[in-house]
């Protein structure tokens, strides 16, 4: 019996790590100090993006691209029904409706034919954007998504939450990294303790435009510019008083659109600086660890499907199908092991039934929803550990 409770992903927490947030508690700035524009330059330069922007989280993150974006009351934005619920959720957050298309059942990933025969269906102009989510880890093929959204004339939203460090190659051949911002208008990333690098809480969107960057920065703290040339009152008026030196006050601000608070603290963007440091080591053992599963399972007849061995996959998760999911599940809980599932269907979750979404209207994802299940995936899982799960699965299904 395995004493030690293996989760399905845990953070890794190290002294260096203890030590830059210490620094940071004991240096002049809790909230917006420098770590935060040093997290997000080597943010943008792990992924390959020109801009970077920290924020409280990947919610957050997603919400600020919505409003960036100017998704407005009742206009369409398509999904993936096999994410979590935020990727959704930011669509609804500015009165967009959310319409979800099926899953690719060979990927797990959003199915671009399917999206593109939706597309085909509608008159111009009947949906905004499309949200593909690199669920898993797995990298989208954002140079099609890209082609069809120009067709259309649609933005695209990457979530890579599930994917830094991820890629995939384009037709030139080309490495294109989650995030780098070639092919979608933004892309966001979560620092929830689970994913790649924690923060506690935190997010970043990255992008390669410097109009949606300028607008990210002043949603991010309630709408409000600091930037003298964007300014709509008068000096005068600014000074309170006539100016003599014709330049505004230093305290001098303008909030000229609605925002919100979701800035980052600088003691969090210490340790996702810090965390930043081993991203690179952390997804080579990701690797190893999907390469041990995935050649485990290679021959056995009650896997059903599996994330495999997929370049440029960033292994946030790693998946297979089975029967008897519930069955396997219980009996790996039995033994210390916490799986989970990725992702109950969203267009299910009873929120979003009420806008008419029910059973069967996405058969591959709710087909894959009743054999998912996520086996343990982190950098520190042991050679030993992840053997006992392995043995632990073949017992359940051969006795
Ligand atoms: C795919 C996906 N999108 C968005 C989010 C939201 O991120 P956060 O929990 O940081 O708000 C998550 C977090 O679990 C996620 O997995």
């Amino acid at each position: 019996m395995n004493t030690k409770i293996i989760p399905y992903g845990r953070q890794n927490i190290t002294q260096e790590d203890i030590d830059s947030v210490i620094e940071a508690l004991l240096s002049d700035y809790l909230t917006q100090g420098p770590r935060i524009k040093e997290f997000e330059d080597q943010f943008a330069k792990y992924v390959g993006s020109k801009y970077a922007v920290a924020v409280a989280n990947g919610t957050a993150a997603l919400h600020l691209c919505a409003l960036a974006l100017d998704v407005k009351q009742g206009e369409k934005v398509i999904t993936t029904p096999i994410t979590f619920a935020a990727s959704a959720n930011c669509v609804r957050y500015c009165g967009g409706e959310v319409v979800f298309s099926d899953i690719d059942p060979s990927t797990f990933l959003l199915d671009i034919d399917k999206v593109r025969k939706l597309l085909e269906a509608s008159p111009a102009g009947t949906y905004k954007g499309i949200i593909p989510v690199d669920f898993a880890g797995r990298a989208v093929d954002l140079e099609a998504y890209r082609k069809l959204a120009d067709q259309y004339g649609l933005w695209i939203i990457e979530d890579a939450c599930h994917a830094p460090g991820g890629y995939f190659v384009d037709s030139r051949n080309t490495i294109q990294k989650c995030g780098n911002g070639i092919y979608a208008d933004l892309a966001i990333f979560s620092f929830h303790p689970v994913k790649h690098i924690a923060c506690g809480e935190g997010g970043m969107i990255t992008t390669n435009d410097h109009a949606l960057y300028n607008k990210l920065l002043a949603l991010r703290t309630h709408g409000i510019t600091k930037n003298e040339m964007e300014y709509s009152n008068s000096i005068d008026f600014a000074c309170g008083q006539k100016s003599e030196t014709e330049q505004y006050p230093g305290w001098y601000m303008e909030m000229q659109t609605l925002g919100f608070n979701y800035r980052i603290t600088d003691f969090q963007a210490a340790l996702g600086i810090s965390q930043l440091q081993r991203a690179s080591e952390g997804q080579y053992k990701r690797n190893a660890i999907a390469l041990n599963y995935a050649t485990a399972f290679k021959d056995l007849p009650f896997i059903k499907g599996q994330s495999g061995v997929v370049e440029g996959h960033a292994y946030h998760l790693y998946i297979i199908e089975v029967e008897d999911r519930l069955g396997l599940y219980n009996h790996l809980k039995e033994n210390n092991v916490f799986a989970q599932i990725h992702y109950i269907p969203c267009h299910l979750m009873p929120y979003y039934k009420q806008f008419g979404w029910k059973e069967g209207d996405m058969p591959k994802a709710e087909d894959y929803y009743k054999k998912c299940i996520s086996l343990p995936m982190y950098p520190t899982l042991t050679a030993e550990e992840q053997k006992f799960i392995i043995d632990k699965i073949i017992l359940f299904y051969n006795g």
